[in-house]
């Protein structure tokens, strides 16, 4: 566990390792810095003047303080330009000088945060309660120095450099009040994020569907949550055909693990979120090949990321109703598997022609959103490693985005901007229904042969067992894994548990809106 501390008091004096000062481009040495720079001899402004730093997004610059200050080394943070500024971006600028300062081995990073780093113009009419440049600055380090080191036996290894503490030095005139919760926040959604990560990083003879329903019930206990999690007979009694043919290939028993958070009025109708949780994903009968088969442990990263976000929201007291959904199995191949050619009955009632058993993502599916629909929830959104085609679409800074409802794809898209958790819209027309109608049944689980469009297919599908409820689906195939921001370390990413959480924020914050009205 990293420490994380808030002091307000004179910077010059901060004693820490690392004193981070954040540097917009083409702000030039003002405020703390200049000061700092004339204790520094000019060093800062020799810096700028030949181009070894200039506030560009993610640029460092390392100085060390010569004991002119209390921080043993300061060092320079680009923020990029004050018109393109994002809580993101200072995320990625905190989380890179985490970085850098572990790679020197320095035990305690303190960010410097004046008032005002984050103006409200920089927050899309988001009025947070708590000052948000300190939350960006904490949660952006606090997710850089995540480590996962489970399976690594200690014994013959050199101790690797582990930064301990993250401190904040923040002004006299900011609210303490507003310090103390943003701390609070960056630690609520950083350890959500990275219990997600490490669910999506234990391999498949750990995080077996029973281990994921376990760790469902742990947060349970640790949170206002309640959960609940159905076995085979029950969804036996409910008629989720779609899900257990996914899972009658495997030893493990499924499990639908049912997280729900009631933050919110009684009466509030709630926001569903339904994660993909394939705890492996070998193809089953229709067999992927052996290359790289092992990254299909993560298959159930949209479920972790689904119990990430219901642990958030219940640590973060959020005031709005949740429901976390997840479908969770493995897709094996055996002699009890599913083949193509079989007909499932999902628990819509509608039939299934199973052409494909890799395309087992969409069957899970199928029958947690029907179950979604009990809730008569506000909105439905799901999240699936659904397609190799939407690495293809938008590689791995982007999921793909779909729905039936274009208020609810907008939201999801500007909650994507500003975590930098970044959303794509993909077009969900009818012909790409059509090519999901089966001969034999009802639905065909992929579309004919050169329809294309993988992902949107995939949704298409989703789309008739979402029915009128408002629904959005992400495909996060490519960005569920990698280190493409500088907060995500080589592995797991979490993507979607900010993104949520984002969203859920202002979901509380309309329908506050809406209450004052009256
Ligand atoms: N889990 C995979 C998709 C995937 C691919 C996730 C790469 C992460 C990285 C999914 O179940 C799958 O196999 N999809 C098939 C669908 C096809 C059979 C219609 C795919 O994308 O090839
Ligand atoms: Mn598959
Ligand atoms: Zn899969």
């Amino acid at each position: 566990m990293i420490k994380t501390s808030v002091k307000q008091e004179d910077v010059l004096r901060h004693k820490t390792d690392c004193l981070v000062i954040f540097c917009l481009e083409e702000a030039g040495l003002t405020g703390a810095l200049k000061t700092i720079d004339q204790r520094l001899d000019g060093a800062v402004q020799a810096a700028f003047q030949a181009k070894r730093f200039e506030g560009k997004p993610n640029q460092t610059l390392l100085l060390n303080s010569r004991k002119a200050l209390g921080a043993d080394n300061v060092l320079l943070a680009g923020l990029g330009k004050k018109k393109e500024l994002t809580p993101d971006r200072v995320c990625q600028a905190s989380g890179t000088a985490a970085k850098l300062a572990e790679k020197n081995r320095f035990a305690k990073i303190s960010y410097f945060v004046p008032g005002g780093l984050l103006p409200a113009s920089a927050l899309k009419g988001k009025k947070p309660g708590y000052d948000a440049g300190s939350a960006a600055a904490a949660e952006g380090a606090l997710l850089a120095l995540y480590h996962f080191d489970a399976y690594k036996s200690k014994e013959n290894d050199e101790e690797p450099p582990r930064v301990r503490e993250v401190g904040l030095v923040a002004e006299p005139k900011t609210a303490p009040a507003s310090l103390r919760k943003a701390v609070e926040r960056a630690q609520a959604l950083a350890a959500a994020v990275c219990a997600a990560r490490d669910l999506i990083a234990h391999p498949s003879n750990t995080a077996t569907p029973r281990y994921l329903a376990d760790h469902a019930r742990r947060i349970a206990r640790k949170h206002p949550l309640t959960c609940r999690v159905l076995g085979k007979n029950e969804m036996k009694k409910l008629g989720m055909g779609a899900l257990l043919g996914v899972a009658q290939g495997s030893q493990e028993p499924p499990a639908l693990i049912v997280l729900e958070y009631r933050g919110g009025r009684k009466t509030e109708p709630p926001v569903v979120i339904v994660g993909k949780g394939i705890t492996f994903d070998t193809g089953g009968i229709s067999l992927k090949p052996p290359a790289n088969m092992d990254e299909m442990k993560m298959d159930m990263s949209g479920g972790g990321v689904t119990l990430g976000t219901l642990q958030a929201a219940a640590a973060l007291k959020l005031p709005v109703n949740v429901i976390g959904l997840v479908p969770a199995t493995e897709n094996m191949p055996s002699g009890t598997a599913i083949k193509p050619g079989d007909v499932l009955k999902s628990m819509s009632g509608k039939t299934i022609e199973v052409l494909n058993t890799d395309a087992e993502g969409r069957l899970v599916l199928a029958d947690a959103l029907a179950y979604a629909a009990r809730y008569k929830p506000q909105a439905v959104i799901d999240l699936a490693t659904l397609t190799g085609a939407v690495v293809v679409a938008l590689g791995h800074s982007a999921a793909a985005v779909l729905g039936n409802d274009e208020t609810l794809v907008k939201k999801l898209i500007t909650s994507g901007e500003s975590t930098g958790e970044r959303l794509w819209q993909l077009p969900l027309w009818e012909e790409h229904e059509k090519a999901m109608k089966s001969q034999l049944a009802d639905l065909k689980n992929i579309a004919g042969p050169g329809v294309g469009a993988g992902t949107i297919t995939g949704a298409a599908f989703l789309k008739a067992f979402a029915g009128d409820q408002p629904w959005a689906h992400l495909d996060i195939a490519g960005t569920a894994w990698g280190d493409e921001k500088p907060y995500v370390p080589k592995g797991p990413s979490g993507f979607g548990v900010r993104l949520l959480v984002d969203y859920l924020e202002h979901v509380a914050a309309g329908r506050k809106r809406k209450t004052r009205k009256k």
